[in-house]
């Protein structure tokens, strides 16, 4: 039994939480334990729980592999990650979903996987056991998934009981903008292909064609105010509809391009300043529910290669706690709904099993954070196999300083990672 002390809650309270199998079984004041963790008045939250992240194996190894994604998340207070399934080969079916299992198994934090829509799998789909949803890739990104074409969206619509995750770009408009543009030695022509049209005619087509089959989808990684405004809409008709932002989109813009060239390049794009308000805004107002990273890898020469042969997709699970905290500390969010975006709700939409709050009776996956510690992110300190961040460089207050996965010490600033090994998370019905 291991008991902390003295944390204080996202509301402002001091409790104790006593932990007995990796469940919280107590909370109050003046608990007893064998093994007892003061930390001194530091804020507690539910661990992050990031639904959007690509861990690489199997067939991407290079970049990044459950191991070393997983310290990332730790250092970075994330508990729980979803894995997308746009590995090679990619997740498609139970035995190659069976294989990933198994290489996950290396994970430090649990975890959870997407199966991915191809134009003729709807009965793998159907059988496949404990998945958190089926991602369809409706414009090419990464990896070969793709289902273009409003008809076969529309079939696998007609499938009950899936969560939908959607990468939302229109592949035809993508296409005809790939022969318009030939100015391809500037990084900042990826904007320019893969248009904020591209991004919001997808997400209209989804939406018409899910209230169509009354569907339930989630619309992953939304870029701009336009996205955001027709899903608004949406749920206001009652479309079961929800959406997440990633950090990059809420704290980068198009004038990265000049300092980061193609290390900034990721599907969708970089956008514009009035964007990243307009995507805060709505993080705050609910009509986003929640943060995921998109955490996608790659490796410095993959990175440094032309504009065509550089691969899209930035690291990003280490840093969106801290950035998200800063964001607290400059009065943009407070904290209430920073654990809302962060555990709460990525727990309730893809109703993961006893995560996300804490609770008598919900895991104890728990994250301590410093929120007066003012450090600068180093690159030294990037865990992730690819070795950068576009955040090195930024100084940030409030960082995460322990991580407890199923109650286990997974990440301590004071000491380094243990290998406490996390569990795969269960699902309750859509
Ligand atoms: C992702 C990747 O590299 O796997 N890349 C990206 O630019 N976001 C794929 C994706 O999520 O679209
Ligand atoms: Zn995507
Ligand atoms: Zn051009
Ligand atoms: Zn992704």
């Amino acid at each position: 039994m291991t008991t902390i002390k003295n944390g204080v809650l996202a509301d402002g309270t001091t409790t104790d939480i006593e932990i007995e199998n990796g469940v919280i079984t107590k909370l109050g004041e003046s608990l007893k334990g064998e093994n007892e963790i003061d930390v001194g008045g530091k804020l507690i939250i539910p661990g992050v729980i990031d639904i959007h992240v690509h861990f690489r194996e199997p067939g991407g190894e290079q970049k990044e592999d459950w191991l070393t994604g997983s310290r990332a998340a730790a250092a970075g207070g994330v508990t729980t990650v979803v894995d997308m399934p746009n590995n090679n080969p990619a997740i498609v079916d139970e035995a190659s979903l069976d294989n990933k299992r198994e290489l996950a198994k290396k994970s430090i934090i649990n975890y959870g996987f997407y199966l991915g829509a191809t134009n003729d799998n709807a009965s793998d789909i159907q059988n496949t056991k404990n998945i958190a949803g089926v991602k369809i890739y409706v414009g090419s990104s990464t990896g070969d998934l793709l289902v273009a074409e409003d008809e076969n969206i529309e079939k696998l619509f007609s499938l009950p009981g899936i969560q939908w995750v959607i990468h939302a770009e229109d592949e035809s408009i993508i296409e005809e903008n790939k022969k318009k543009h030939t100015d391809m030695g500037d990084p900042a022509v990826h904007s320019r292909i893969r248009t904020r049209d591209a991004a919001v005619k997808a997400v209209g087509r989804v939406i018409a064609l899910a209230k169509k089959a009354n569907a339930t989808i989630h619309i992953c990684h939304v870029s701009t105010k336009e996205e955001v405004e027709l899903i608004k809409n949406a749920k206001s008709e009652g479309v079961n509809v929800t959406c997440e932002v990633s950090p990059h989109h809420l704290f980068l813009n198009e004038n990265a391009y000049k300092k980061f060239g193609n290390f900034v390049k990721v599907n969708p794009p970089l956008r514009t300043a009035e964007d990243n308000r307009a995507l805060m805004n709505a993080l705050r107002d609910g009509t986003i529910d929640i943060v995921a990273t998109d955490h996608a890898p790659h490796t410095n020469d993959e990175k440094s290669k032309s504009y065509n042969e550089s691969p899209a997709g930035i690291p990003e699970v280490q840093t969106s706690l801290p950035l998200l905290l800063n964001a607290v500390h400059n009065g943009e969010l407070t904290l209430k709904q920073l654990v809302e975006i962060t555990a709460e709700k990525p727990a309730q939409l893809l109703h993961i099993k006893n995560k996300g709050k804490i609770k008598v009776g919900y895991d104890a996956d728990l994250t301590v954070v410093d929120l007066k510690k003012i450090e600068m992110l180093s690159k030294k300190n990037v865990l992730s196999k690819c070795g950068w961040s576009p955040y090195v460089g930024w100084e940030l207050t409030g960082w995460p300083v322990m991580t407890f996965v199923n109650g286990n010490l997974a990440y301590d600033t004071m000491n380094s990672v243990e290998q406490y090994k996390g569990k795969e998370i269960t699902y309750g019905n859509v």
